[in-house]
């Protein structure tokens, strides 16, 4: 059971494509990326194609990075030409951005030029001004009226948006305000609630949550959800897919369901390759001795370098609740497994989340 959830080589691969590495041309205080080891350079064509052609099966590409929108607009149409050269496998393009270099001239580079991929844009903000305060430029702005700006640019074409938050300690008290912030984004259609769970020495970093306290946000903002009917306009997960698993429909989320980690294969400059981003590229890259991607990712799931993951999943093996938490971000548990506090408090918080789940059962 443990390799078919860690990756199923008869689905589609869902690519996201680290076009910048991990530059960027803004600061967020907790991210991830500034502790990736890796080379500053853009992904080419060349590497991108060579890529696309080593691909069995039919794929979900998301521009990402550090910064996609960082590599100018030339660059990203010669990188959307080879997308097209492909698009019989394409099922899905997605850019995920931090707004702040978002124009009319990219609009028209994907909602125009490249009409046919049916480009869909995600854009990272973390709630109101206040909860967004960790999001600043290099001189320490915050960048909320920039990524509100691209929200409008959006609007204007015509497009829905979606929205990535990250959900950290200071923002705790602010649900209400999260709430009202989402339903004044005009085309906002879809959000995703990250928790900030930055583990530094074993322990949580003072800006992150505690995944307690996460839960309670969720709940909390749960409640609004269905009280304030906000489910009409916008999909929130994880509560979309808190209710699809307790009525006993299948989620399509990678925390709450079934396929994860490695069906989601993120592609760095000089075709380096690893899991999903969330993990670190320096502990999982995956080794390519055979041509198709897929046929190196099934072997490298058998490697002793993936034990510590699957040894999460057998835990998963006994509990009551599987088939509502479906075992969680691995990336997180994995990251938390040196403390088994923590641990137990991730399984706790789930606990939570699966009694207040109870309520939605229709
Ligand atoms: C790494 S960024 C790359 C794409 C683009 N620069 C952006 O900000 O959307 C993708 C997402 O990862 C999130 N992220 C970065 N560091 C994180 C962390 N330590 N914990 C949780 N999410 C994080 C960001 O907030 C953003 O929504
Ligand atoms: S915009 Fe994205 S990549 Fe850049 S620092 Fe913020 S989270 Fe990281
Ligand atoms: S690390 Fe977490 S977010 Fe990434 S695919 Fe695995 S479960 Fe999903
Ligand atoms: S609560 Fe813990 S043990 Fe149970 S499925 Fe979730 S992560 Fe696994």
């Amino acid at each position: 059971m443990t390799e078919d959830i860690l990756y199923d080589p008869n689905r589609d691969l869902k690519l996201v494509l680290k076009v910048s590495s991990n530059m960027c041309n803004i600061d967020c205080k907790y991210c991830f990326e500034k502790m990736k080891h890796i080379r500053d350079a853009f992904i080419t064509e060349q590497q991108l194609e060579n890529i696309l052609k080593k691909i069995k099966n039919n794929v979900v590409i998301t521009f990402h990075g550090g910064e996609p929108l960082l590599i100018g607009k030339s660059k990203m149409n010669a990188l959307l030409n080879i997308v097209n050269l492909y698009k019989n496998k394409i099922k899905s393009v997605k850019i995920q951005t931090n707004g702040t270099l978002f124009d009319d001239e990219y609009a028209e580079l994907f909602f125009k030029k490249y009409k046919d991929l049916n480009i869909e844009v995600a854009i990272s903000l973390d709630g109101t001004y206040e909860m967004n305060k960790l999001r600043v430029d290099y001189k320490g702005n915050n960048t909320f009226d920039k990524v509100i700006d691209a929200y409008e640019i959006l609007d204007k074409w015509g497009k829905k948006a979606g929205m990535l938050s990250v959900i950290s300690k200071h923002s705790i008290k602010y649900v209400e305000d999260y709430a009202d912030l989402i339903m004044q984004i005009k085309n906002l259609s879809f959000v995703k609630i990250n928790p900030l769970f930055n583990i530094e020495n074993n322990i949580l970093t003072p800006d992150s949550i505690s995944p307690m306290e996460f839960s309670q946000f969720i709940i909390k903002f749960g409640m609004i959800y269905i009280e304030r009917k906000i489910y009409k306009k916008i999909a929130v997960e994880p509560i979309l897919s808190m209710i699809q698993n307790i009525n006993g429909k299948e989620s399509k989320y990678c925390n709450y369901n079934k396929h994860k980690c490695f069906e989601f294969l993120s592609i760095y400059p000089n075709e380096l390759i690893g899991p999903c981003d969330c993990f670190s590229i320096n502990d999982f890259s995956i080794d390519k001795d055979t041509y198709f991607l897929e046929d190196n990712i099934s072997k490298n799931i058998l490697s002793n370098k993936i034990i510590p993951i699957k040894k999460l999943l057998d835990k998963c093996e006994e509990c009551d609740i599987f088939e509502f938490c479906v075992g969680g971000c691995l990336s997180q548990r994995y990251y938390f497994r040196n403390n088994e506090a923590l641990s137990k408090e991730f399984c706790d918080s789930k606990k939570m989340l699966f009694e207040f789940a109870k309520q939605l059962k229709i």
